[in-house]
């Protein structure tokens, strides 16, 4: 089911996420359901539980390889719960970035260019990824959302930081 997703403004965006605790549940399974559907019918690369509404350390996050955007570097679709994030230097790279929580913006935000993430899927199997450039950027910014944080509460440069329209003129720029 398509869910409302919350936009930039709304409390419930500034919470710190609890972990899940009991994996492989209708429940979980119905949340993962939901978060697919609302991402799909969005366009989006990313979506963590709290954009809707739900309270739960649980991210999901996926580009296919898309021939109108051919720069875009394929991510795998990964459910991705209770996660930890461990940079794996401290070389930092700025880029655009959007959120479906900050619709019709773009700003240029600094993140770790390689990390290692852990976590579970939703059965409850670990996962262990180093990745790097925009694998590791998704990352990042999705696992913002489950400690309160916006992608604008990361802007350093806000000259970088505008409406798509106006930043992109004339170039077609997925809406999110
Ligand atoms: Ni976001």
């Amino acid at each position: 089911m398509i869910r409302e997703v919350l936009k930039m403004g709304d409390p419930r965006l500034l919470l710190q996420a609890r972990p899940l605790e009991q994996f492989d549940t209708p429940e979980l399974h119905t949340l993962l359901a939901d978060m697919r559907d609302t991402m799909a019918h969005l366009s989006g690369a990313g979506l963590a539980a709290p954009q809707i509404g739900v309270d739960l350390q649980v991210v999901i996050f996926g580009v296919e390889k898309n021939e109108r955007y051919p720069q875009a570097e394929e991510v795998p679709d990964t459910v991705l719960i209770n996660p930890v994030l461990t940079p794996l230097s401290d070389e930092l790279e700025e880029d655009w970035e959007g959120c479906l929580s900050v619709p019709g913006l773009r700003g240029m935000v600094p993140r770790h260019v390689s990390l290692r993430y852990r976590g579970f899927d939703e059965k409850g199997k670990r996962i262990d990824r180093s990745v790097s450039g925009f694998h590791a950027r998704v990352v990042q910014h999705e696992c913002d959302h489950l400690l309160g944080i916006l992608y604008p509460m990361r802007i350093r440069d806000f000259s970088k930081f505008g409406f798509i329209q106006a930043l992109f003129p004339g170039e077609e720029v997925l809406d999110e």
